[in-house]
């Protein structure tokens, strides 16, 4: 590990994917990173008939943060995409890190809101059904 970002997360800082915000979401998941004060808001859309189960089919974010917040919350919308509810909950920060191909030792922790958001968002789609 460097204490450079490597390509891929330079690629989803510069070109975030799914990023902006869904008016009319399932689920919003919003978290605060308590180490620095960055924000993450993100939102989901359910496919609810779906033969696999409930997939989340629209995934979309918006981060006031770093560029390893930006760039974890854009993988973690195309890790989660197409993924079933179940599936998609089990995401872990690690797992963001790891599809990156890793952070800088001092970014790990930007990683956090990432899955925290996209946990939330779940947690609060669950919670209006
Ligand atoms: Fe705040 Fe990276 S420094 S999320």
């Amino acid at each position: 590990m460097t204490n450079v970002y490597n390509d891929k997360v330079m690629d989803h800082f510069i070109n975030p994917r799914n990023l902006g915000n869904i008016k009319d979401a399932d689920g919003k998941g919003e978290v605060g990173n308590p180490v620095c004060g960055d924000m993450m808001n993100l939102y989901i859309k359910v496919d609810k008939k779906n033969v696999k189960g409930e997939i989340i089919s629209e995934i979309k974010f918006e981060t006031l943060g770093c560029g390893a917040a930006i760039a974890t919350s854009s993988i973690v919308t195309e890790m989660a995409k197409g993924k079933t509810l179940e599936e998609a909950e089990k995401i872990s920060d690690l797992d963001v890190a790891q599809e990156l191909g890793g952070l800088p030792p001092q970014k790990l922790h930007c990683s956090n809101l990432a899955a925290s958001a996209l946990k939330k968002a779940i947690r609060d789609y669950r919670s209006k059904k």
